[in-house]
């Protein structure tokens, strides 16, 4: 821990000393929000079709983008109303969230790219841990063996996109997020093969996708044969060596995971270097919520990605858990500091958004798609956040 670093702990400590007062609005902000997200779903569901998954919501045209099931987003939507459920009780919203189940399942033999990982654990998972219904299990266990159909042993690593007229075998930071599939499949009735694949991919990752400042390229392409890195580059980000918010967020929430499941000092080390990083960053504004780049050339009228903030506002609490008191204390605070960001300046107006949470996300920039838009993944991240927030800060 830098000593910058180190002097804001001591603060975050004192304050933290002084604050049940802010204990006690972080519960009704939370009550609040889980409310607000019950009713702003289930204005939602009414706008969804019933083989469809929403997408985004783009004020600038008053649109509602909907997708199919193979669009790398469609298990957020689940999984944001198992968490909902899970917050509130409320039945409309079960029904919805079986209902949507029942759409999902068929992408566990989805091999189209990399994202089964972000579309059945995210959704699946969730009903699993809230239901205990073996039929979800097994889907999670199927999706988990599908996802080893991308594994290449040359380059002892889990290949994101298909090869193309770009990459020829890349790998985007994102994918550490669909190691959580694997990690546990492998503990809860799958192979021992699922984990020793999740944790070769974690290995060559954490050797080649960071950069000595603990920042990531968004992708590296390889020679599947041999394992050779082609070259580094970017897709969603704005250059090839800027530090794409939401690949931080991927890497950080990656790291803080893989360390959950296997203890390895290694994935911690790097889930702090990556906190470091994104908190002591001079580009991270006042409220947190980071600019869709933090290299973005026109900050700070550059858009604010608010899906990056809702992850790394997620994986921050996760970390915190694994973290000594002074770190526990910044990683906490500044975590409170996003959800409430997010929970006044970027939330929807309610009845708006055509029933999202959040506005403000930015999706691919570069591609000039889903800028400023609400999304369906920050919804998600920001109710995962909340959820964690009161089970384990609050508790
Ligand atoms: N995994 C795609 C994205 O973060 O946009």
């Amino acid at each position: 821990m830098n000593y910058s670093f180190k002097l804001a702990a001591i603060a975050v400590l004192i304050a933290c000393s002084l604050s049940a007062a802010a204990q006690k609005d972080m519960r009704m902000l939370i009550k609040n929000d889980e409310a607000f997200a019950a009713s702003q779903y289930k204005l939602l569901m009414k706008n969804v079709p019933a083989g469809k998954m929403p997408q985004n919501y783009d004020p600038a045209k008053d649109q509602l983008v909907v997708s199919g099931t193979d669009w790398w987003t469609s298990g957020f939507y689940p999984g944001a109303l198992w968490l909902i459920y899970k917050a509130t009780n409320d039945t409309a919203i079960l029904a919805e969230a079986k209902r949507k189940l029942i759409v999902e399942e068929k992408i566990k033999y989805y091999t189209g790219n990399h994202d089964i990982g972000f579309m059945i654990f995210c959704s699946f998972g969730n009903a699993y841990a809230i239901t205990k219904d073996p039929g979800y299990k097994e889907v999670i266990l199927t999706a988990a063996e599908t996802a080893t159909k991308r594994y290449r042993p040359g380059m002892q690593a889990i290949q994101s996109w298909n090869k193309s007229t770009k990459f020829n075998a890349p790998v985007i930071i994102d994918n550490m997020m669909n190691l959580e599939l694997l990690e546990w499949a492998s503990r809860n009735g799958g192979s021992k093969r699922l984990a020793g694949i999740a944790e070769n991919h974690a290995n060559t990752t954490l050797k080649n996708h960071f950069r000595p400042d603990g920042s990531s390229y968004h992708a590296v392409d390889y020679d599947t044969a041999t394992g050779a890195v082609i070259k580094k580059v970017t897709h969603q980000g704005y250059a090839d060596e800027s530090a794409w918010a939401r690949g931080q967020a991927w890497g950080l929430y990656g790291y803080t995971m893989m360390y959950r499941f296997t203890k390895k000092t290694e994935y911690l080390a790097q889930a702090h270097k990556i906190a470091g990083f994104i908190l002591t960053h001079p580009n991270l504004p006042a409220d947190k919520v980071p600019y869709w780049d933090f290299n973005a050339p026109d900050i700070p009228a550059a858009p604010r990605d608010v899906s990056a903030g809702a992850v790394i506002a997620s994986a921050l609490l996760e970390l915190a858990q694994y973290s000594n008191k002074e770190q526990k204390a910044v990683y906490t605070s500044n975590a409170a500091d996003m959800i409430r960001s997010m929970s006044t300046t970027y939330k929807s107006q309610p009845g708006g958004s055509k029933g999202f949470i959040l506005t403000q996300s930015v999706g691919h920039l570069p591609g000039k798609s889903e800028v400023n838009v609400s999304l369906s993944y920050a919804d998600y991240y920001y109710l995962e956040a909340l959820d964690r927030y009161k089970s384990w800060v609050l508790k």
